[in-house]
């Protein structure tokens, strides 16, 4: 696909939500597995399933709803993606950040992005938030690969700020005074859909990684290409493989996540408000 193409599809898709009624978002989000059901905490919602979207792949996984959310929260615009894309599950990752070039597109300034992840740092412990500082993208490819949208943001983007320290620091103080046990700490993301070994694991740790998942990454880096404020937030589901001797499982992730979700609740809503 040449950069024209692109553009266009996502023009397309931007002007089809527009005329659907997705109007000035300020807050774009993504919501992560067992963590969709934040979407429903929008008032005025208008709910957009993503097999009505032009342009959007269907796929899902059955945690996820698959679904776009429009409405307000906390007096803000937020649009929310209620499931996400994988890039294991297409292996086309321009396919798995689509749904966020098209958030650029309409004009968020916010980008709120969550997912579940295992715990590598030995001193936490599955229940707690992550708030990410930083990230480490082990998946082996990179979503500006390809033709360079100019648009949008260079060819060659800084990677240094990516997760606004302001944003976090307030986030991070405003989460533990509601009583929240908030972390914050280094995302990692490896391709899946395999849970990693636990040799992968302990090298995640050596370079400095506190905890493991399947996404985030590529959002981020399309989202920090076109210079939007990123918070980022990981539910730890479990701790990763081999820190404990047992096997891991989607079914412990997803459960995990029913126990945490006040929690999680409280910081989204936090992190909208700032
Ligand atoms: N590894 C990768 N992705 C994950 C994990 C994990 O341990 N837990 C939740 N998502």
């Amino acid at each position: 696909m040449t950069a024209d193409e692109l553009r266009t599809k996502i023009l397309d898709t931007a002007s089809y939500l527009r005329a659907r009624g997705v109007k000035d978002p300020e807050v774009g989000m993504v919501l992560g597995t067992g963590l969709n059901d934040y979407s429903e905490s929008i008032d005025d919602a208008l709910i957009i399933p993503y097999s009505e979207i032009p342009n959007f792949h269907t796929g899902k996984v059955d945690s996820h709803k698959g679904e776009m959310v429009f409405g307000r929260r906390h007096g803000k615009n937020v649009v929310i993606m209620a499931g996400r894309y994988h890039y294991y599950e297409s292996m086309d990752i321009r396919e798995a950040v689509f749904p966020t070039r098209v958030l650029v597109e309409l004009g968020i300034k916010r980008f709120i992005v969550t997912n579940a992840a295992g715990c590598v740092n030995e001193n936490w412990h599955p229940g707690q938030l992550m708030i990410i500082r930083d990230h480490i993208n082990l998946s082996g490819m990179n979503p500006l690969m390809g033709p360079n949208l100019d648009e949008y943001g260079p060819r060659f983007p800084d990677m240094t700020y990516t997760y606004n320290k302001e944003l976090r620091e307030k986030l991070f103080d405003k989460a533990r005074k509601a009583g929240v046990n908030v972390v914050e700490g280094v995302y990692t993301m490896m391709s899946g859909p395999t849970f990693e070994t636990p040799a992968e694991i302990r090298f995640v740790r050596t370079i400095g990684g506190d905890a493991v998942g399947m996404s985030t990454v590529p959002e981020v880096i399309i989202a920090n290409h076109a210079g939007l404020e990123i918070i980022g937030i990981s539910f730890l589901s479990n701790m990763a493989a081999g820190v404990l001797d047992q096997p891991l499982s989607n079914e412990e992730v997803t459960e995990a996540s029913k126990h945490v979700y006040n929690d999680f609740q409280k910081v989204v809503d936090l992190a909208v408000e700032l």
